[in-house]
């Protein structure tokens, strides 16, 4: 913790990649272990194209579960720390797969969002993109002025990242001279790949988690915690 501490002190470079583990302790449930699976599904069964073309509604069941439990949720200290931290570092980049805008409404203002955002819907018809952050949507699955079916402003599995918010991510991360990953079991790719693009740059890489990750054996300290608590220790001036 004090060489991290030190490193992060001395850094004007800073880039933040965080997963579903930061919002948990906003009582928002992560995708994998414990608490991962929403009745019998996990999230690779139906965050895909192909699970919405065969069940819409099974598939907006769930989102509309999770827009529930986020509509009620606050950002944690976690997210407060991250926000705090941007304020002090000339250089900084949180790069984020949540969609569930915790981060912004924490104060943080540089945040490039991976994996979209839950309370934007687009017509897979038309195509057309719309903000609804009402978090019960009535029948499911919604439909679009135009009568085409609506579908989550989230990027699925098998889906590409927006260009533009990867090739900023990419580019932070390459120039960071710490990199801090938090709170993401690292396993899907591209996302996870961000930690090795900056460590191959130089950026000392720094894990916290409330568990061992892929990463664990291979960054220059493994932090083991809850967030928010570990983060907040890890920022104190
Ligand atoms: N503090 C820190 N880490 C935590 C906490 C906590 N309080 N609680 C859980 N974790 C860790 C878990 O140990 C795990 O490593 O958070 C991680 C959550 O992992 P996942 O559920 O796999 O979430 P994430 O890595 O964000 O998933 C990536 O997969 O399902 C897709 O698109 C979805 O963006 C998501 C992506």
């Amino acid at each position: 913790m004090d060489e991290a501490r030190r490193w992060l002190r001395a850094a004007r470079r800073v880039a933040v990649l965080t997963g579903a583990g930061i919002s948990a302790e906003s009582g928002i449930p992560t995708f994998r272990g414990q608490g991962g699976l929403w009745r019998q599904y996990r999230p690779e069964d139906l965050a895909t194209p192909e699970a919405f073309d065969a069940d819409p509604k099974l598939v907006w069941e769930w989102y509309n579960w999770r827009r529930s439990l986020i509509a009620k949720a606050q950002p944690n200290p976690g997210h407060r720390a991250l926000a705090q931290l941007e304020e002090r570092v000339p250089e900084f980049c949180l790069i984020t797969q949540n969609v569930d805008g915790l981060h912004e409404r924490a104060g943080s203002r540089m945040v490039v969002r991976l994996h979209g955002d839950i309370w934007t819907l687009r017509c897979t018809h038309c195509g057309l993109s719309c903000k609804n952050e009402d978090p019960e949507l009535g029948e499911l699955p919604p439909r679009c002025a135009c009568g085409g079916l609506q579908r989550p402003g989230v990027v699925w599995f098998g889906e590409n990242l927006p260009a533009e918010c990867w090739q900023t991510a990419e580019k932070a991360s390459r120039a960071a001279e710490v990199f801090l990953v938090v709170g993401t079991s690292a396993v899907v790719m591209p996302a996870a790949g961000l930690a090795a693009v900056a460590k191959n740059a130089g950026a000392r890489v720094i894990e916290v988690n409330a568990d061992d990750t892929p990463l664990s054996g291979w960054v220059d300290a493994s932090l083991r915690g809850p967030a928010g608590k570990i983060l907040p220790e890890l920022l104190a001036a």
